[in-house]
């Protein structure tokens, strides 16, 4: 089969190759990929020299089942389903249990269902560690990007107000279109203190989000996109003006082996499918392209998703 390899040769570390079919595991299906999405941590982790040249990475695709698992787990052969992995999903067949793996509704876009996984999960897992929403100020950072346009839609259906953070102003428009109350380019900007903050950001964004939240309030540190250190002031930690009991949580999608993201995936392909979830893709294309979309999206021109057809 044909494969999105590492290539440390090229320029963005990626390219095409022949390599041998995937042997599924007693418990995994085979699937035959259709689509898969780009993630920020992904096109990342593809240049460091630790990742071995020929390794095909990829987290997020969504295609059809070709061979059930056989040992019964799982859809049959013929069933639409959109899939998680920690590797292995740039290639024209993956092998997933079926804890990874969601099914997608018969007449979904495949290409929507592929920015799912990572993004989508994330956003919805990090939401319900927050707990109850309801009339709460929820703060996201890296707001107009995959996990944050996800984390507005969710947020704002559990009854958040919330506050979106993006350094492009170009993009306040259509993040209120998808639900923010609040769109600025600076969490230090912020009036009004937050319940919680999805931070995506890191650095100087988390030290200042953290500086917004309330009493009690929760920081949920998700990602580093601005690849820099956060360093909070001593006066940070002593419970700024008596809001006591604030936090910072780390947050990995992929902590716990044991968890089971079926459900969760069916239900986030189904809320695609209705038109209730926008899957927010900005860029399309042919994964001969795959250059140019990594491009896009390390240039930080991307603002959403970006998806490949495996053609
Ligand atoms: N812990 C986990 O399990 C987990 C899961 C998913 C993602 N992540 C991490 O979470 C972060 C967000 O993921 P994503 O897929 O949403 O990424 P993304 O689509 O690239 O979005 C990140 C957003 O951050 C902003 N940004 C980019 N570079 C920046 C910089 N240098 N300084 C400040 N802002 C910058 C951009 O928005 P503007 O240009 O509009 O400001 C961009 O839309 C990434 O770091 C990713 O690795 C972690």
């Amino acid at each position: 089969m044909r494969a999105l390899v590492i290539d440390h040769s090229a320029p963005t570390h990626l390219s095409m190759a022949e390599i041998s079919d995937p042997i599924p595991a007693p418990d995994e299906a085979l699937v035959k990929v259709a689509a898969v999405s780009l993630n920020r941590g992904e096109v990342k982790g593809a240049t460091s020299p630790e990742t071995p040249d020929g390794t095909v990475i990829g987290w997020d695709a969504a295609g059809v089942v070709v061979k059930a698992a056989a040992d019964g787990s799982g859809p049959a052969e013929g069933t639409r389903v959109v899939t998680l992995g920690a590797a292995a999903g740039w290639a024209e067949l993956r092998a997933v249990p079926a804890a990874m793996l969601g099914q997608v509704p018969e007449d979904a876009d495949l290409g929507a269902m592929s920015t799912l996984p990572v993004a989508g999960l994330s956003a919805l897992h990090v939401l319900r560690r927050a707990g109850q929403l309801l009339g709460r100020r929820v703060m996201i950072t890296g707001a107009s990007g995959g996990v944050g346009r996800f984390a507005i839609q969710l947020a704002a259906r559990a009854g958040a107000e919330v506050v979106a953070i993006s350094g492009n102003p170009a993009q306040a428009d259509g993040l209120r279109a998808l639900g923010a109350h609040e769109v600025h380019t600076d969490p230090a900007t912020v009036e009004r203190p937050v319940f919680t903050v999805l931070d995506n950001i890191g650095g100087q964004q988390l030290v200042d989000a953290f500086a917004a939240l309330e009493a009690h309030g929760t920081l949920f540190s998700v990602g580093r996109a601005s690849e820099t250190d956060a360093v909070l002031p001593p006066e940070a930690l002593l419970g700024t003006e008596g809001r006591h009991d604030r936090s910072i949580r780390t947050f990995f999608l992929l902590s716990d082996p044991a968890t089971d993201f079926s459900a969760d995936l069916t239900w986030l392909a189904a809320e695609v499918a209705a038109g209730r979830l926008d899957p927010g893709t900005s860029w399309r294309g042919p994964w001969a392209r795959h250059d140019e979309a990594v491009q896009t999206l390390l240039g930080r021109r991307l603002h959403g998703k970006a998806v490949l057809d495996i053609n």
